[in-house]
């Protein structure tokens, strides 16, 4: 891959993104948050691959993993009017589909195109499959693509207001905002393991499981930006006060400390 790919695949992604701007301010709004969630995703890409020491070829790779990784989504929000998978379609393999359509990755080698599609094709799946964790380049970039898309959805929970009249409809999982935690929930992150959306019962649940994110986390430099961001601090103090929230701060805080003190 080169430089000149690279410059190719930008414009050709903020061309494609274009058709999608309308007058309705509910739907710019949503084209638009996917197109800050995408340059976030390379920008968190980047600062992840430069951390890792990788060649500037394989950086160019990550950059262009992460600059298509959500292309399905702005076909399935003008479709659907919504991002929930669950009630349109997969948005991954949406993207797949768009992008062996276009053929833009022609000028690239079978490798390389191969690479980028299946990594695109998985990176919203819950567990990394066996498939790609038995190459290790599939590997690396699926976990990187992983790291950095999560680092930026926590910037959107992160930023999500307390009032409903103000939040986003095509974001909204439309649970309940009733008191306390679910039970297993809490258990699964005392166990530092990632929380199971089937066990979420209320908007306090959601934020558990974005919290427990942290336990699925692949490169020590996604827990020095997330420290540097802030937005896991931010998404804790959001959390009502009842007995098991200090508890549960704890714990998210000592792991985050220990896995900071790795990284050092
Ligand atoms: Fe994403």
């Amino acid at each position: 891959m080169q430089k000149e790919d690279l410059i190719f695949f930008r414009k050709w992604f903020f061309e494609y993104i274009n058709q999608f701007f309308s007058n309705d301010p509910f739907i710019q709004k949503n084209i638009e948050l996917k197109i800050k969630h995408t340059e976030r995703v390379c920008k968190n890409s980047i600062l992840l691959a430069e951390s890792e020491k990788i060649s500037e070829e394989e950086c160019m790779l990550a950059e262009t993993i992460a600059l298509f990784h959500d292309l399905g989504r702005f076909e399935q929000f003008i479709k659907y009017k919504t991002f929930r998978d669950s009630e349109s379609e997969n948005h991954a393999v949406l993207g797949v589909k768009i992008l062996n359509n276009e053929k833009i990755f022609s000028r690239l080698s079978g490798e390389e195109e191969n690479l980028i599609l299946k990594v695109i094709e998985c990176h919203n799946i819950m567990e990394v499959p066996e498939n790609i964790k038995n190459s290790e380049k599939l590997y690396f970039f699926s976990r990187l693509i992983r790291d950095a898309d999560k680092i930026d959805i926590l910037r959107l929970a992160s930023e999500e207001p307390a009032e409903e009249e103000k939040r986003n409809p095509a974001l909204e999982l439309y649970l309940p905002d009733t008191w306390g935690y679910s039970e297993p929930v809490i258990s699964e992150i005392l166990n530092n393991r990632m929380a199971k959306i089937g066990d979420m019962k209320n908007r306090n649940d959601v934020k558990l499981l974005r919290l427990s994110w942290i336990f699925d986390i692949n490169f020590p430099a996604t827990f020095s930006l997330l420290k540097k961001y802030g937005y896991l601090e931010s998404i804790m103090s959001s959390l009502p006060e009842i007995e098991e929230t200090e508890s549960l701060k704890t714990h998210i805080k000592e792991y985050l400390d220990t896995k900071e003190s790795e990284t050092r």
